[in-house]
């Protein structure tokens, strides 16, 4: 189901299907948010290529006996740059939830990894890759196209690990590794889990380089919706409009909503704007996945509202899950969101998905916060449910085939017999 025909513009805007539709509004520039490897610079990026910053390795395999990597966009090269910054690095390790967890997770799994090869596919500043060599990694490869890697490998060399962390300096998809790993650790989520679109990459090393059984931290990933009511955000920003210093400047509200609302917001949610438990909408084992199920993802959904409220949109957060593949049965059996399990099921709409006690790191409302925050997809306009009222539909995650980094949500959803549609980029 698609936007109707009047929406002329590049208008992609929400669609209320049975009633008068939305005004179009010409589509305005955004305020630039704080963006995990969003950036959409082309300046910069890799002069180096496929530079190996580490000499510690040996000759690379020849091309020719390899599928070739998708080429490295000007996007990509952009993206790359963005993560050259310090402060981007900064925001992540300080993130505790995030760096501790990933800590935990690796002395958890020191069994697997001592004495063992691993391949840090986006190390970054290379804190996993060091974490990895204090867990007693035999050999860690530290990968990462930006040239964050330069300080990565200064970073390595002052704390005596040259031995065991070679830096590689390049993309997964072309550096040369020339043995099995037996261990994969990333740090791949984006916004909403799948902007960012990084987790391709993270496919392509376990395809290329990893032992069959061998370990994958995360383990996995999944990705849940919930409706919310969000009352203070709406008249902030679009009530606020009605009486200024004592003059209406309602003509603004409309303005006001489009600029407010037009992308989805990242923002911390407190779990009392939740109207309902969350549902799955995707659940990712990363042994199994496969990178075409991921240039769009489709779930569909059904809430019951627990109370009656304005309903200001759908809020998207993410957990990932940190087990051994022994542990994973019981995981991968709640989750299944979109592909196997209906969403509509009791056993679907789980806050946590950690049935097998395995580590989690999850950026929930109601969990310590991460710099991911929540991601709020607005409503333009709020719709009123009453208790029990029932709002159902499908959201779509695609790559935007303008810059896969980029990701289109196309969102359908029907309460009390209105249906609605709205359209989305997360740049
Ligand atoms: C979210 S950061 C994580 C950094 C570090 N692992 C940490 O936990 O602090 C992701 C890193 O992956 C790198 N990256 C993303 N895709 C990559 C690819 N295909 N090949 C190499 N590096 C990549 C980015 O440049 C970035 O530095």
């Amino acid at each position: 189901m698609q936007s109707g025909g009047d929406y002329t513009n590049g208008f992609h805007g929400e669609l209320q299907r049975d009633e008068k539709q939305v005004p179009v509004l010409s589509a305005l520039g955004r305020a630039k948010r704080r963006s995990r490897g969003g950036a959409r610079d082309p300046r910069g990026g890799l002069t180096n290529g496929e530079l190996r910053v580490s000499d510690q390795i040996s000759e690379q395999k020849p091309l020719e006996t390899q599928e070739s990597p998708p080429p490295c966009t000007d996007f990509d090269v952009a993206y790359f740059h963005s993560y050259a910054h310090v402060g981007i690095h900064e925001e992540m390790i300080k993130d505790r939830s995030r760096t501790e967890t990933y800590r935990e997770a690796i002395m958890q799994h020191q069994s697997f990894i001592q004495g063992k090869v691993v391949v840090d596919v986006g190390c970054g500043t290379g804190i996993l890759s060091i974490f990895c060599a204090q867990a007693g990694a035999k050999r860690v490869y530290a990968v990462d196209a930006s040239d964050i890697a330069v300080q990565a490998n200064e970073v390595v060399k002052a704390n005596g690990l040259s031995d065991k962390v070679i830096v590689l300096h390049g993309r997964v998809e072309d550096v040369e590794i020339d043995e099995e790993v037996d261990v994969i650790i990333s740090e791949w989520m984006g916004y909403m889990l799948l902007y960012e679109s990084m987790l391709g990459s993270v496919i392509t090393a376990r395809d290329r380089w990893l032992k069959p059984g061998g370990l994958i931290l995360p383990s996995h990933a999944t990705l849940y919706m919930a409706p919310i009511s969000h009352p203070d955000r709406y008249s902030h920003s679009i009530d606020f409009w009605r009486n200024v210093y004592g003059i209406d400047m309602s003509a603004m509200m409309q303005l006001a909503k489009q600029c407010a609302f037009e992308e989805p917001s990242v923002e911390s949610i407190s779990g009392e704007t939740v109207l309902t438990w969350p549902e799955v909408v995707k659940h990712i084992d990363c042994q199994t996945i496969k990178i075409q199920e991921l240039d769009s993802v489709t779930a569909r959904y059904k809430f019951k509202s627990m109370m009656r409220a304005p309903m200001h949109g759908f809020a998207f957060w993410f957990d990932v899950e940190f087990s051994e593949p022994a542990k994973n049965t019981n995981a991968t059996s709640v989750a299944n969101g979109s592909s196997s399990v209906s969403p509509f099921t009791e056993g679907n709409q789980k806050k946590r998905s950690n049935p097998s006690d395995a580590l989690v790191l999850s950026t929930s409302p109601e969990s310590p916060p991460t710099h991911w925050q929540q991601t709020i997809v607005y409503f333009y306009d709020p719709i009123d449910v009453e208790q029990d009222q029932v709002i159902e539909g499908s959201v779509t995650l695609s790559q935007s085939k303008e810059n896969r980094r980029f990701m289109n949500i196309h969102l359908e959803y029907s309460s009390a017999g209105r249906s609605f549609v709205k359209e989305s980029v997360m740049r």
